[in-house]
């Protein structure tokens, strides 16, 4: 399939277009570089061989147009938007015009071009239960920031589309995506002080920041620190590979997924893997806790698993392995 990566030139986005390209598919990259930088383009293309890109902006509807106009993608695997949860705080209208108005420019212009399959990236971040793990059945959804309306927003906004035209739609929740291509190609590039746990810790062992800071040890959780389910950003590149391949049987209007490994790993517990990965000191202290935390968040990824065949396969070690590998190979990022 033709599939237009809205947002390729991005973390997830540039691990995805090179796994649809080994997959046998053709990824057409759009970025604004809003986020991202041109040299993930030519990191790309080192791994898959030359690629299609565009620098578009996605708010703007009729460049959109134009761009579907003159790729005619057979689906559509929706990436761009503004990802920080405490910059959304701050910024929210810059967020809500960015998430808002892609999703509009895209779904117009997958109308005018007869484009039907959307995959779209919403996050783990839309469940307010007390307890995981969390089923794409829980129907306590909430939002906290800005950020996380937007994608609770936007799934709704899917899925009354879907409920009146012949779309075929993904809604993909992730949980915690880390690490890297395993090459070291290719990574995670936060700009700024990074707000990400594995970004950090890796930030620390190449020496850019001097220690980690621990956002409070005091959790109900064995060992005091928060729990999340950290998925490796491969496996979330397969999965949404999985999800088109799904959507492309046509049989699905909407449909949502999980993607994570089910399991809870804790702050200390992914400072220690990254000790054993990059075998250095990661030194750290504990602070207060930080505002808008939960103290535990995993998937249930059964459906995905029933329904996709999909069952994430790297383990934290890999994960660690890999975020080490890109981040030493590139301590400035792409900046190189
Ligand atoms: P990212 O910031 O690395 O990638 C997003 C890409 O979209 C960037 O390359 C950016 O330049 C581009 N973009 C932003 N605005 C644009 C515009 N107006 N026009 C064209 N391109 C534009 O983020 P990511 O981590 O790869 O996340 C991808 C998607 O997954 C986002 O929608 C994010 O909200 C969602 N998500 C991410 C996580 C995570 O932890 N990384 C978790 C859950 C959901
Ligand atoms: C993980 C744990 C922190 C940094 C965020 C978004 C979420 C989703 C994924 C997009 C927490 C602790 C972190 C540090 C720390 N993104 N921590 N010191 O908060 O689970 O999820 O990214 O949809 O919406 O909120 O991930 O990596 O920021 O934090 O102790 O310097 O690490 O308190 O317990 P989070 P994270």
């Amino acid at each position: 399939m033709r599939v237009l990566v809205a947002g390729g030139a991005g973390y997830i986005g540039s691990h995805t277009a090179v796994q649809l390209a080994e997959a046998g598919h053709t990824p057409i990259i759009a970025d604004n570089f809003a986020n991202s930088s041109p040299e993930v383009i030519t990191r790309i293309e080192s791994l898959v061989g030359k690629v299609e890109f565009h620098e578009v902006d996605l708010t703007d509807r009729r460049a959109t147009a134009e761009l579907f106009a003159s790729c005619r993608p057979d689906a559509v695997i929706h990436f761009a938007a503004l990802k920080a949860v405490g910059e959304s705080v701050e910024r929210p209208l810059d967020y809500y015009e960015t998430n808002f108005g892609t999703l509009f420019s895209v779904l117009g212009a997958m109308k005018e071009a007869g484009t039907k399959i959307l995959v779209f990236s919403s996050s783990a971040t839309v469940y307010g239960g007390d307890h995981p793990p969390f089923t794409e059945e829980d129907e306590e959804l909430v939002a906290l920031s800005p950020y996380g309306y937007t994608k609770l927003a936007s799934e709704r906004i899917l899925t009354d589309v879907a409920a009146a035209t012949d779309l075929h739609i993904g809604l993909l929740r992730y949980f915690n995506p880390v690490g890297g291509h395993p090459s070291g190609t290719m990574g995670e590039d936060p700009r700024g002080i990074p707000n990400n746990l594995m970004p950090y810790l890796s930030q620390v062992a190449v020496g850019r920041r001097e220690k980690l800071t621990v956002f409070g040890d005091d959790y109900p959780t064995p060992d005091g620190t928060c729990l999340r389910d950290y998925l490796h950003v491969m496996d979330l590149a397969d999965a949404h590979v999985a999800a088109l391949e799904r959507l492309a049987k046509g049989d699905i209007s909407v449909r949502t997924w999980n993607f994570g490994t089910g399991k809870g790993t804790s702050v200390l517990e992914l400072r220690e893997a990254f000790e054993k990965a990059c075998g250095r000191p990661i030194p750290y202290e504990i602070g207060p806790r930080r505002a808008g935390d939960r103290a535990d968040s995993w998937a249930d990824p059964s459906r995905a698993e029933e329904e996709l065949g999909w069952k994430a396969s790297r383990t934290i070690d890999d994960m660690c392995a890999d975020s080490w590998r890109w981040q030493s190979m590139n301590p400035r990022g792409y900046g190189q």
